[in-house]
């Protein structure tokens, strides 16, 4: 029986995330926007994840408009990546916010709310689902299995995860492999699990990374066992940080029972576009925009991009010579945190905590509030349960300041009225919704960016 493999596209987002700093312009997708719309992906993804940042403190655009330029110009679904609570900043935003992002992103042309969280924590990502269900733009709603590896991370872990997110509404799910982790057989053997134990109308998705160089193997090996769509990038954005190449891919299938049926010729000039893109970025921007394979990811888990910045810390304390403790220290600390799968923002604060144990030479002497914010349960509730000795007494957390009601806490964020009132207060008069949750997500940025754009003390667009 002919079972067809989609492919979602990312190299609108993760693609040049991956691989150059997240620093594509709209202009430079925008000759290219009518192909990539005829090719016949299940979605394009080309919003959230960095982009937003990227576009208000970078590139000197608006991300919403950015959004609404995508959206005139493509039917095929644009597909966003969302960090439930934490949106797409770095802290918990309140149930108001997380709501009315979700309404606003939906209405501006969102067609697939790709929902994570670092932690595998459900309560956060229950807002963002829940708000998007409820979208009467009706948009798909897809629920992320973080992949990682632990004495606490298995397959059946995931699958039982999978459950419980089927069971709170979602339409898909995600097996989201940031760093590369995934083996074959192991990828075969969870999309196995998976297709036996959910619903026949909730497809699988497979988004992994080529980091540790598994990626197109693992695919193979997932769509042998059933999978339902794999995200890949077309060749300039492909392989190395980012995902399997799109060309190559739908060339391995070609003539077999899961033909993508997808035009391989007229993905060529696409490319070569792309191409194109990817050296003026190398270039205007300095980037290196190559990465070498790396199988070590495996031990040390640490995301690609973070890595570098880890070793150039290391560097400018004159501590070259530390790196190698600095790999080894890494799965200490995480393994005191409770396990955390190392995704944004867990795996900045696991890297910077392993970085301060071996710079002192003394193992927690000087602790970050965020690896102390991390232990005690503000980012929600860590695979393992962080040794209570470890948290009272190394890391001196008080017992009340301990949390395990994460929404209580997501409740003394700033509601929505807080941040248009903040804006109000800084002069903004008349700031859309938009603008507000442009600033809720990134105040100093926002603000820069709405002073150079706006008329003064209003909100209104400069002529
Ligand atoms: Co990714």
């Amino acid at each position: 029986m002919a079972k067809k493999v989609k492919i979602t596209e990312t190299v609108l987002r993760d693609g040049h995330q991956s691989l150059c700093a997240t620093r594509m312009r709209y202009s430079q997708m925008e000759p290219m926007l009518e192909e990539l719309d005829k090719i016949g992906y299940k979605s394009l993804e080309a919003w959230g994840g960095a982009t937003f940042d990227s576009c208000l403190r970078f590139l000197d655009e608006d991300p919403w408009e950015r959004l609404d330029n995508l959206k005139a110009r493509l039917k095929t679904p644009i597909q966003m990546l969302l960090r439930g609570q934490n949106l797409l900043g770095y802290n918990h935003y309140s149930d108001d916010v997380v709501t009315r992002f979700v309404q606003k992103a939906s209405k501006h042309g969102v067609g697939v709310f790709r929902i994570f969280d670092a932690l595998n924590d459900i309560r956060n990502l229950k807002t963002a689902i829940d708000a998007a269900l409820a979208c009467p733009e009706k948009p798909e709603v897809q629920g992320c299995l973080v992949y990682t590896v632990s004495p606490v991370h298995n397959n059946d872990y995931f699958v039982d995860l999978s459950k419980k997110l089927v069971d709170m509404g979602v339409h898909s799910i995600c097996i989201k492999d940031m760093s590369g982790l995934l083996k074959p057989y192991v990828a075969e053997d969870l999309v196995k699990k998976l297709k036996a134990s959910l619903p026949d109308n909730i497809p699988v998705q497979l988004h992994t990374h080529y980091t540790s160089g598994f990626g197109s193997m693992t695919y193979l090996k997932a769509i042998e066992a059933g999978v339902d769509v794999i995200d890949c990038a077309l060749a300039p954005f492909a392989l190395d940080t980012s995902q399997p190449c799109t060309e190559t891919m739908v060339a391995t299938l070609e003539g077999t029972e899961y033909d993508t049926g997808l035009d391989r010729q007229a993905m060529t000039p696409i490319s070569k576009h792309f191409l194109k893109v990817k050296q003026e970025l190398i270039n205007e921007f300095g980037l290196k925009g190559y990465f070498d394979v790396n199988p070590n990811v495996l031990d040390f888990q640490i995301p690609g991009g973070m890595l570098s910045n880890l070793a150039n810390q290391l560097k400018e304390a004159g501590m070259e010579n530390k790196y190698q403790d600095l790999l080894d220290e890494m799965p200490r600390v995480r393994k005191d945190a409770g396990y955390p799968p190392l995704v944004t923002p867990s795996s900045q604060i696991v890297g910077t905590m392993a970085t301060f144990n071996v710079m002192t030479g003394e193992r927690y002497k000087m602790v970050p509030k965020e690896f102390k914010d991390l232990a005690r349960g503000m980012f929600g509730k860590t695979p393992v349960e962080v040794d209570h000795d470890f948290l009272t007494k190394t890391l001196k957390v008080a017992e009340n300041e301990i949390i395990t009601d994460i929404k209580a806490e997501d409740a003394k964020a700033h509601s929505f009225a807080d941040f248009e009132k903040e804006l109000h207060e800084k002069g903004f008069l008349n700031p859309t919704e938009e603008d507000v949750l442009s600033y809720a997500l990134f105040p100093q940025v926002a603000e820069e960016f709405f002073k150079k754009h706006y008329a003064p003390m209003t909100a209104y667009k400069k002529a």
